[in-house]
């Protein structure tokens, strides 16, 4: 589904070179729940801005399903993104002109959904609990609501690969596993593969796999536990 092959990202800054990733490499198999910790600062967001195109890396390679993504122009990307990638982001990314119904319906419109918007987006706004919110902005919404909004918007098409940032980051914890046994559902049923940067242990006690990072490095690569029920 995903390798990531030497990939490094560094930026000048007054001057010197700030190496945010250093020679990262691995892989992961569709299916897998994938969570990515590391300290703040220590590269987890800018990880995913790359593997997801979003963020172009300064060496190395990222494939996605296969296509080297690395090298891609935006409007390759684009496509790409739309039809095999779904994201959460840490700041929410809501539009905010547009209510939670139609944030959730955009990625259908764009990805040409086989059956209504409107319901789908309703239906997913249900799963995350806000049937009583389709028509508020986000301004009128929670931290957590306008969470629960985005990974509703993620999920809405049934991307094969899920990329978050931590999703649970502003919801209670009871809202957290809802959302979290959500994910693992999706996993089961559809084989969703899911990449999930975050500093929550109960993200941890879903995954099959855990990566770890450290000052731009790839320190640990180990099974998580339920790593046996793929
Ligand atoms: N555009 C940028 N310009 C300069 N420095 C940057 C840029 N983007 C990221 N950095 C630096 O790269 C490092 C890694 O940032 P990143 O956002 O990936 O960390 P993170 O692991 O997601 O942290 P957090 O847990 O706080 O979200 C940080 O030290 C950050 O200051
Ligand atoms: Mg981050």
């Amino acid at each position: 589904m995903l390798e990531v092959r030497h990939l490094g990202r560094s930026l000048p800054l007054g001057g010197e070179l700030l190496e945010i990733l250093r020679d990262v490499n691995f892989s992961i198999a569709a299916g897998e729940f994938v969570t990515l910790a590391g300290p703040s600062g220590s590269g987890k967001s800018t990880l995913l801005g790359c593997i997801t195109g979003l963020d172009l890396p300064t060496s190395g390679q990222v494939f996605l399903k296969g296509t080297d993504i690395s090298t891609m122009r935006e409007s390759q990307l684009a496509g790409i993104r739309n039809r095999t990638v779904g994201m959460v982001f840490q700041a929410f990314n809501l539009i905010p002109t547009l209510t939670a119904r139609e944030n959730v319906e955009v990625p259908l419109y764009a990805g040409s959904w086989h059956g209504s918007p409107s319901d789908r987006a309703k239906e997913l706004l249900g799963l995350v609990g806000l049937s009583h919110r389709l028509e508020h902005r986000p301004s009128q919404l929670s931290g957590g609501e306008q969470q629960r909004v985005a990974i509703a918007r993620a999920l809405a098409t049934e991307p094969p690969l899920l990329v978050a940032d931590e999703p649970t980051g502003n919801l209670a914890a009871a809202q957290g596993k809802e959302v979290l046994d959500l994910l693992w559902s999706l996993k089961e049923r559809l084989g969703t593969t899911l990449v999930i940067a975050t500093h929550d242990r109960t993200v941890g006690d879903y995954a099959t796999r855990w990566l770890q990072l450290a000052d731009g490095e790839l320190i640990s690569d180990a099974p998580g536990p339920r790593a046996t029920s793929r």
